[in-house]
């Protein structure tokens, strides 16, 4: 099989990968994966998405803060955001948003950092990666405030329903699908899935997180997307090959790279 996958998100910087990383990528295009986008969540995270992104010509990065660690931002270390944006191959802005499920940084400064985020992405033109746990209705309202159709953004780990996919369907917004879909319990997301255009798909792993079945528990890497493939592909009753082709041309247009 060529190298058809590209893997919008996930996090090989994680302490998951610490024992076999450099195995683990040395082999991963021979299996299918064409690129990959290493998507940082906190100031750390981001030096070693930057690391990542200079070692391996294939994978590329994101520069951002997630909600749960915006306790660690400031005045002074906001600008490291921006530095490493301006960086080769950092393509996008994120992981941002709002989490009321771990509720880790009190909702006032999860609320703050993100628009100050989204705020950085305008002014630099970057694509923005959004992550949203239980926290609907202020996402929505806070990226509206902020310019809304004015942004380009995708709706990582999407666990909404249809209504809000429509919401932001209609602001020009992708939808990354991950493992979760797979799951026989998610009756929702499936239903997303058959309602959404197939243009608008990015297909991501998340790894080391959200495995997709049969291997839901162990940890997760991005030739595994096939299986988030294959069962987009059934529910949109076409081919794995045309869901794989479809969500290759997406990343490359959302992220803006040559296809
Ligand atoms: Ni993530």
């Amino acid at each position: 099989m060529e190298n058809m996958i590209f893997d919008t998100h996930a996090h090989y910087d994680d302490e998951a990968f610490d024992t076999d990383r450099e195995e683990l990528l040395a082999s991963i295009q021979e299996q299918g994966v064409g690129r990959i986008v290493n998507v940082s969540a906190n100031l750390s995270e981001i030096e070693r998405t930057l690391e990542l992104t200079r070692r391996y010509p294939f994978i590329y990065g994101a520069a951002g803060v997630h909600p749960d660690d915006t306790s660690e931002l400031n005045e002074e270390n906001f600008s490291q955001i921006r530095d490493a944006a301006l960086q080769d191959k950092m393509l996008a802005i994120g992981e941002i948003g709002l989490d009321y499920y771990w509720d880790k940084t009190e909702r006032k400064i999860q609320q703050k950092w993100f628009l100050r985020q989204l705020e950085l992405a305008g002014e630099l033109d970057k694509p923005v990666i959004i992550h949203s746990r239980e926290a609907a209705q202020d996402t929505l309202d806070l990226i509206k405030s902020a310019g809304g159709a004015d942004f380009s953004m995708v709706m990582h780990c999407f666990s909404y329903g249809k209504e809000m996919a429509r919401e932001y369907l209609n602001m020009g917004y992708y939808l990354g699908i991950g493992g979760v879909v797979t799951f026989k319990n998610a009756k929702k997301l499936k239903e997303v899935v058959s309602y959404m255009p197939l243009d608008r798909i990015l297909l991501e792993t998340d790894a080391p997180y959200l495995t997709p079945v049969p291997f839901r528990g162990k940890r997760n890497s991005s030739e595994k997307i096939r299986y988030v493939a294959e069962e987009v592909a059934r529910l949109k009753e076409i081919s794995e090959a045309e869901v794989l082709k479809a969500a290759w041309e997406n990343a490359c247009r959302f992220y803006r790279v040559e296809n």
